[in-house]
């Protein structure tokens, strides 16, 4: 199957604020590939969360809205569509995976309750078989003694665990596709390549497509087949994870990748970093943001630069300061 599970078409998404309406996502246009991983990497604030809460339209309300595009879920636009067609959509053919465990559990409720629900609720299942299966799923993802873990409270799991369940209760249904924000972010490292090693099984085996947001190039190496880079709101590259680490072509990108501690980097020295600071959303230019970013001069801070595709499925933002395609 070559369908795109996921095309996301010029999406707008803004806050109302205290300074007004401010756009938080600018235009954002990718697609996710059947059972293909993308990664969206970009630095704190660049719009990775919004973008993915504005997929399944989880935005915090009031302020949260969605002001124009498309999202296009297997075929059809999910904006728009009244809230029961979304409760059905969500935890059932989406599942959604947030950074901190803790907020996405019910802590009043025991794990087995919460696993159950979704498959009582989407699949029809009697509260005996559901009870059953979460036990299965517990064990799937790699929870030791699950037939007792099911009856606990997530006060009385790890951090480890605690995210194990919140991934159970995102595929119990099988989802199509899997939106995970950050999803380790919140343990340490071994933890880490546990979680992330998971996910990837469960993947092949359901064969859901993910969508994975982190800051981290190095899981977006290890684990994505896609790579879409943020900044400012808006998209300024997306290409296959290859082309990303061998071929970058925008000069955000390139700044993330030598941003990222190396072996053969000598002890001693520093890491480069990307100079200056992200500007606030009421600040943002039109033109090209990582050129505002950078405090350079010339037309390219007036008109937005236009998304080209330079190689096979590689599209970069075409500021003629950041990239030699303009
Ligand atoms: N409820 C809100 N009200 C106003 N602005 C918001 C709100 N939530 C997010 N924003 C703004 O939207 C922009 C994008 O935020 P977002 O959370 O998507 O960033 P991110 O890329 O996920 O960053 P991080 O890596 O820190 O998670 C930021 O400027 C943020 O301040
Ligand atoms: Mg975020």
């Amino acid at each position: 199957m070559n369908e795109d599970v996921l095309v996301i078409e010029n999406l707008q998404t803004a806050f109302d604020t205290e300074q007004g309406r401010l756009t938080a996502v600018d235009g954002v246009s990718f697609t996710v590939p059947a059972g293909k991983t993308v990664g969206i990497v970009g630095e704190s604030g660049c719009g990775k969360s919004v973008t993915a809460m504005s997929i399944v339209q989880l935005l915090p309300q009031p302020a949260g809205v969605i002001t124009g595009g498309k999202v296009i879920f297997k075929g059809k636009d999910l904006i728009g569509v009244d809230d029961e067609t979304l409760y059905g959509i969500r935890g059932n053919e989406i599942g959604v995976i947030f950074q901190e465990p803790m907020t996405a559990l019910n802590p009043v409720q025991r794990i087995g309750k919460q696993l159950s629900e979704s498959l009582i609720l989407h699949k029809g299942m009697s509260k005996k078989d559901a009870w059953a299966e979460s036990v299965n799923l517990l064990d799937m993802v790699g929870i030791p003694s699950p037939e007792i873990r099911v009856g606990e409270y997530p006060h009385q799991l790890s951090g480890g665990m605690r995210q194990r369940v919140v991934i159970a209760i995102a595929i119990v249904c099988k989802p199509d596709l899997i939106i995970a924000d950050e999803p380790t972010t919140a343990l340490d490292v071994t933890v880490q390549a546990q979680i992330l090693d998971l996910l990837k099984k469960l993947q092949k085996e359901n064969g859901s497509s993910v969508i994975l947001i982190t800051h981290d190039l190095g899981v977006i190496a290890e684990t994505c087949d896609e790579v879409v880079v943020m900044y400012g709101g808006r998209v300024v590259e997306q290409a296959p994870v290859e082309n990303i680490f061998k071929n970058p072509q925008h000069a955000y990108t390139k700044g993330l990748l030598d941003s990222i501690p190396r072996l053969e980097t000598p002890r001693k020295s520093l890491l480069k970093t990307i100079p200056n600071m992200v500007a606030g959303l009421a600040e943002f230019v039109d033109g090209c943001r990582f050129c505002q970013r950078m405090e350079r001069e010339g037309d390219s801070l007036n008109t937005r630069p236009e998304l080209k595709e330079v190689a096979t499925d590689h599209w970069v933002e075409a500021c003629p300061q950041c990239t030699t395609h303009a």
